[in-house]
C-alpha cells in the first residue's frame, strides 16, 4: 500500500532529523567566533583606578557567581551549567584583544548571559574589561 510506504519514510525522516540535529549542536570547547569589528575595537575607557574599581563593583554583581572572585570559573553557579566559564587568570584568555572580551559579554553565548540590557552604558562594560585585565595571574 503506498500509504504504508509513505509513513515508513515519514518515520524514517523524523529520525534521521532528530540524530542530525543531535550531531549539530554546538561541542563544548567551540572557539566562539568575534566580528572583525569587534575584535579591532579600541577601549574607549583608560584603565585608571576609577575604571577598576566601577569595573569590580559590576563584576561582583554580576559575574562572580559564575566566573568566581578571581575569575577562575569557579563561582557558586558554576558546577549547574552545561559549559565551562573559562580561566580569567590563563595568558590564552587573557591575551584576547578588550574588543573581543567587549562583544563577548554584550552577546553572550550559551549559558554565558547577554549582558547589553543589565549594563547598558557601554562604558561600564569597557570598565569590567578594564578590572578583568587584572585578573591576570
Ligand atoms: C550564569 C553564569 C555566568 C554569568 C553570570 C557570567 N558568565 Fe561569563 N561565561 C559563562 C560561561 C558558561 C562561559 C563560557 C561560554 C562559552 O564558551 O560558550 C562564559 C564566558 C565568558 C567570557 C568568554 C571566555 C573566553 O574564554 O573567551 C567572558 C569574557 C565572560 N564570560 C565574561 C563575563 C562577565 C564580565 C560577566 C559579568 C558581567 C559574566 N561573564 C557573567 C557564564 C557566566
Amino acid at each position: 500500500m503506498i500509504t504504508k510506504r509513505f509513513l515508513q519514510v515519514g518515520i524514517f525522516m523524523v529520525f534521521a532529523m532528530l540524530i542530525a540535529t543531535a550531531f549539530s549542536t554546538r561541542q563544548e570547547g567551540d572557539p566562539w567566533v568575534v566580528p572583525e569589528k569587534y575584535k579591532k575595537m579600541k577601549n574607549p575607557v583608560a584603565s585608571d583606578a576609577e575604571s577598576i574599581s566601577a569595573g569590580k563593583a559590576l563584576y561582583a554583581k554580576h559575574c562572580k557567581s559564575c566566573h568566581g572572585t578571581k575569575g577562575l570559573g569557579d563561582g557558586t553557579k558554576a558546577a549547574q551549567l552545561k559549559t565551562e566559564c573559562g580561566d580569567f587568570s590563563k595568558a590564552d584568555f587573557q591575551s584576547q584583544s578588550d574588543g573581543s572580551l567587549f562583544y563577548k559579554i554584550n552577546e553572550g553565548r550559551d549559558d554565558m548571559p547577554s549582558f547589553k540590557k543589565k549594563i547598558p552604558d557601554a562604558d561600564d562594560v569597557w570598565s569590567v574589561v578594564n578590572y578583568v585585565r587584572t585578573l591576570k595571574k
